[in-house]
């Protein structure tokens, strides 16, 4: 039996836009292949770097782009290791493991399904000494699925202002929305003030590609991409111009359209499996875009556990300790397998949960 994967965070091989890359990778060597095959300025591709910029309405020097946004996360917190951050509670595992790894005073603040609670941002704020930042993922959070209402969008920001807290905004998901309208960013309601926006082309193109980037303070401009320079000289700028090349086709737009409809195909299947099989037993956010979706379990169920017997079952997940979770709760993945893997899936995960929750 193959098991069914819903630990993997990445896209289903036919979500990527392969023969469209390949044609436009081919192009951007043939015309530009001088300066692509070589080094070149570490904020990243010229062309690219201006397009994101108009695109956050900032001057291009405040655009950097690093090998996949998580390099640049590295770059930011590298700046303020030793010192104290905010995360959401439950967050993305691997800045906690390079927050860790830094030596940082990692400070957790509660979520519900409108995202993080802002009254637990005032009081870490009042108590303490000052943070270096806060790190949130406010549009489709991973793990947990849940947005940050536009209410407690304005609180949060409003808070960060009077506090003078610089806020990182993670946001690889928000433009992968299946309904509803977009909420401001952060950064759009700091005026570009105080907030480091970072997004990455991993979830509207191909994580392969190894594409993200960071709208930065003046204040942070020349120093990450110090950290660049002597980190890897210069991104890779073929990846970044293939990007630009895909963009300048017009093929952006609709690749984005082709992959909301293939994750909420999906969204959709895991959302009516859980309703089939888990109504009587367990709670689960209602992601409206993203990948991922976060499973509460009765508290005598430890996600451990089962995961420890999920091979045999032929399904697989991510307990919910991992992100700092309760030991409760699972964060489950749609993006990797098929609608109808999806449906199997959670057949098969009723089966592992349904003996320990009766
Ligand atoms: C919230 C979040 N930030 C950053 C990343 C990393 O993105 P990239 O591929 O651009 O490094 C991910 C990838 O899963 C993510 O979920």
């Amino acid at each position: 039996m193959e098991t069914i994967s819903f630990a993997r965070g990445v896209p289903a091989p036919e979500c990527l836009p392969v023969e469209e890359l390949a044609d436009c990778a081919r192009e951007v060597v043939e015309r530009d292949g001088r300066t692509v095959l070589s080094y070149g300025p570490a904020g990243g591709y010229e062309p690219l770097r201006e397009w994101i910029a108009e695109r956050h309405g900032v001057d291009a020097r405040r655009v950097l782009i690093t090998n996949g946004s998580l390099q640049g996360f590295v770059f930011l917190a590298g700046r303020f290791a030793g010192g104290r951050v905010l995360v959401e509670r439950p967050t993305y595992d691997r800045p906690l493991k390079i927050l860790r790894g830094l030596g940082t005073e990692i400070h957790t603040l509660p979520m519900d399904d409108e995202g993080l609670d802002p009254d637990a941002l005032e009081d870490a704020l009042r108590t303490g000494p000052k943070p270096a930042f806060l790190y949130t993922i406010p549009t489709f959070q991973n793990p947990s699925g849940c947005t940050l209402s536009n209410a407690r969008r304005r609180r949060v920001a409003n808070i960060a202002r009077e506090h003078d807290l610089l806020v990182l905004e993670d946001d690889p998901y928000g433009l992968v929305r299946f309904e509803g309208e977009a909420a401001p960013s952060l950064f759009q309601l700091a005026g570009g003030e105080g907030v480091v926006y970072s997004s990455s082309f991993s979830k509207t193109i191909a994580p392969g590609l190894r594409v993200g980037y960071f709208v930065l303070p003046r204040e942070l401009e020349g120093k990450l991409e110090a950290d660049a320079v002597s980190t890897y000289i210069t991104p890779v700028l073929l990846g970044q111009a293939t990007v630009y090349e895909f963009v300048r086709r017009g093929m952006f737009e609709p690749n984005l359209d082709r992959v909301r409809a293939m994750l909420r195909a999906r969204r959709d299947a895991m959302l009516e499996a859980l309703e089939r099989e888990f109504a009587e037993v367990a709670r689960w956010s209602k992601p409206a875009g993203g990948y991922f979706l976060w499973l509460d379990l009765p508290d005598r169920v430890d996600a451990a556990a089962l995961l420890a017997r999920s091979g045999e079952a032929g399904v697989t997940f991510v307990q919910g300790a991992d992100f700092g979770g309760a030991a409760n709760t699972a964060r489950l993945a749609y993006s990797f397998v098929s609608p109808m893997e999806v449906r199997e899936g959670v057949r098969r995960l009723a089966g592992l949960v349904t003996p320990v929750a009766a």
